[in-house]
């Protein structure tokens, strides 16, 4: 049956794929018959496989690999080429952001906003999808096929907004400053994908940005969730679970005309 959504044997990467938005792009590409390789900064055994995706043992692999490792990634994609062959689709999903209570310091005001959390962030977020998509996307292209998925955020379409975090310091007695890194690493992406997405265009190799919005997790503070709704015009955070089907779709044949466009899933936020 023609079925142009399917993603049934095509094979994937999933950068950072045991975090919490990875491990659910993980399950869904691997429930639709997928075979997925998560690129791992630690390793991940096979029990470990078997314990966290039940049932999905045979199409998930973990390759260790930091995504601002060259050598690594490189070593990873040489593995995964033998043992199933070359990826169709990569999705560059791991992040990192600032811990709102890690070192104060973190969250400092701008004017005094440590370099060394700028670098980290930048590295990983921006730095790591650079090459990510350089060791991977080569291989790609040279094979003619290829679709790569950047995993934005809101915080790359739009500052964010001071007021959300007022209320910690207030609570605190201490400024809290959401950080300038993650959203201009995430704004890095926009034009990334672009400038990918021209370059491979003739090569068969997609790019495309997928810009996500907040999700529901347990780890956010009542008068962040209170204030943080008031400003979604839908009035909720996403389920995990909707964030996952826009990558099943870009992976597919659905989405073959499809080239650095940015898909913002964001339940409106940026709309207003
Ligand atoms: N959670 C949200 O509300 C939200 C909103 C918008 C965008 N995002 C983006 O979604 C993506 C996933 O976020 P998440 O919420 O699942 O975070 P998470 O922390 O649960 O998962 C991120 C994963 O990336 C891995 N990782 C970090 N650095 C790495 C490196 N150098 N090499 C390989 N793996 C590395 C981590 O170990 C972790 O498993 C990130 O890019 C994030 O910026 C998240």
């Amino acid at each position: 049956m023609y079925n142009p959504f399917s993603v049934e044997g095509r094979i994937a990467i999933v950068t950072g794929g045991l975090g919490q938005i990875g491990t659910q792009i993980s399950t869904t590409l691997a429930q639709a018959g997928a075979k997925v390789a998560i690129y791992s900064r630690r390793p991940f055994s096979a029990e470990q496989i078997a314990e966290k995706f039940p049932g999905l043992e045979d199409n998930i692999k973990v390759y260790e690999a930091s995504v601002t490792d060259k050598d690594a990634l490189e070593a990873a994609t040489d593995q995964l080429i033998k043992d199933w062959g070359v990826p169709d689709i990569l999705v560059n999903n791991a992040g990192i952001d600032s811990k709102p209570d890690g070192d104060a310091d973190q969250n400092a005001p701008f004017e005094v906003y440590p370099k060394k959390y700028w670098d980290d962030i930048i590295e990983t977020n921006l730095t790591g999808v650079m090459l990510t998509s350089q060791v991977v996307g080569s291989k790609m292209a040279e094979a003619g096929k290829g679709s790569i998925i950047n995993i934005g955020s809101m915080y790359g379409m739009v500052s964010p907004n001071q007021a959300l975090y007022a209320y910690r310091e207030e609570r605190d007695g201490k400024p809290f400053i959401k950080a300038i890194s993650y959203a201009a690493s995430k704004s890095g992406l926009i034009n990334m994908t672009r400038y990918l997405a021209t370059y491979w265009a003739k090569k068969g190799v997609r790019v495309n940005l997928v810009t996500y919005g907040g999700v529901k997790t347990g780890s956010f503070d009542k008068e962040f969730i209170d204030a943080f709704l008031e400003r979604v015009p839908m009035g909720r955070q996403a389920d995990i679970g909707e964030f996952s089907p826009i990558i099943h779709f870009l992976g597919s044949e659905a989405s073959s005309y499809m080239t650095g466009a940015n898909l913002v899933l964001d339940g409106g936020f940026t709309s207003w």
